[in-house]
């Protein structure tokens, strides 16, 4: 597959696949803008060479059309970095496509791809329909790419296809870090579901030299060592696969770093919190963060490592006061500058947005399940749709 900044694209049509699925507040507006921000310099790129851009995103995950989860505050928002480029907002694209194509615009934004019920199905005859829009195709989505939607999957079967400049970064920098690693390579893994992450620990044990976990998900791996978890957070059907992947651990010779201690509330009471070792835990107890020595411990090994992966928050992170382990963690990643690191999923990104050292951090990935998909599987089904493009 080629990337844009390896062939030539000039005065065409290219429709092109971003993730601008962002974060929005209550009001609607957008909290966090990272996606946007992280595909201007493709969108640059194609406008540099004279080419018309017609915009393809999604946002959420709407049933139907609905004004709630339309794209025009992202259109908006688009236009605040780019304030000399015409954009049109284009409501329902099937209505007038011929009328797209003679827009007088830089660029023309479809509403949101997730309106139509084709995009999920990956439904043949809607991907041609897009497909017929432009003369080229392009995806800088890496955050969507680990799904089979017509816009990611079923376009390349009828354009030349390529890669965008975001999608080349994402890719390049976990290749390197999965492939060739500098040592020692840490992986911090949190989050709630055990669930979810089973394939990503379990190929993380085979390249790391250290796991260290917290969160809802490390209570699992505390159960299945045989700790008394109190009114924690366990998923007792994934307890032969903890136990499973605790053993692959020790055969690799993968330091699994569990909480030693940990930050409790009965109820999630943040007034009356206690600290607590795993092996202490009463009845009604919660785990909410790690406490200060699995804080002083995690330290101490991301301090001397060379390559790190962060994905999940290791508290309780919608209460402040259970997220000042995540946080202990953000500044002791971002404060080891010999490392390579790289941290990606939504709760990790909400839970720095807005902090100070982010460009410490190497690369903030703008995909959650993609970068836990391509982790897993060193690959991901819009990369392979671009593979097979005939170009
Ligand atoms: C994301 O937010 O991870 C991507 O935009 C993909 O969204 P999805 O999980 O709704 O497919």
């Amino acid at each position: 597959m080629k990337f844009i900044d390896e062939v030539t694209i000039k005065n065409k049509t290219v429709l092109l696949r971003v993730d601008f699925n962002v974060s929005l507040f209550e009001n609607l507006s957008i909290s966090d803008d990272l996606r946007i921000r992280q595909s201007i310099p493709t969108i640059k790129y194609l406008l540099k060479d004279h080419n018309k851009i017609i915009l393809i995103a999604h946002l959420n995950d709407p049933e139907k059309r609905d004004k709630k989860e339309s794209l025009i505050r992202v259109k908006n928002r688009l236009h605040e970095y780019l304030p000399d480029k015409k954009i049109h907002f284009v409501e329902d694209f099937t209505k007038n496509p011929e009328g797209i194509k003679d827009m007088d615009s830089d660029i023309v934004m479809l509403e949101n791809i997730r309106f139509y019920e084709g995009e999920k199905k990956n439904d043949p005859e809607f991907a041609k329909s897009l497909a017929g829009l432009a003369e080229i195709y392009v995806n800088d989505a890496f955050g969507v790419s680990h799904r089979d939607h017509a816009s990611i999957v079923g376009i390349p079967k009828y354009l030349p296809s390529f890669g965008g400049l975001l999608l080349k970064k994402e890719t390049t920098i976990l290749k390197r870090v999965m492939e060739n690693p500098q040592k020692p390579f840490v992986a911090i893994i949190g989050g709630k579901k055990i669930r979810t992450k089973i394939k990503f620990i379990t190929r993380l044990v085979k390249v790391a030299d250290y796991l260290l976990l917290g969160g809802g998900l490390a209570n699992t791996f505390l159960a299945a060592e045989g700790y008394k978890m109190g009114d924690s957070l366990v998923s007792s059907e994934d307890i032969k696969i903890a136990k499973d992947i605790l053993s692959h651990a020790r055969y690799h010779k993968t330091r699994f770093e569990l909480p030693e201690d940990a930050v409790v509330a009965d109820d999630k009471n943040d007034k009356e919190t206690e600290v607590r070792k795993v092996e202490d835990l009463e009845p009604e107890d919660e785990i909410l963060d790690i406490g200060p020595e699995t804080q002083a411990e995690f330290g101490s090994i991301i301090a001397k490592a060379k390559t790190i992966i962060w994905n999940g928050p290791v508290g309780y992170m919608e209460n402040p006061v259970f997220k000042r382990g995540t946080d202990f963690l953000y500044y002791a990643i971002t404060h080891n500058t010999d490392a390579v690191s790289v941290v990606g999923g939504g709760d990790t990104l909400a839970a720095i947005a807005k902090k100070e050292y982010l460009d410490k951090i190497t690369h903030i990935s703008t995909g959650g399940g993609a970068m836990l998909f391509y982790i897993e599987n060193g690959t991901l089904p819009g990369l392979q749709a671009l593979e097979k493009s005939n170009n």
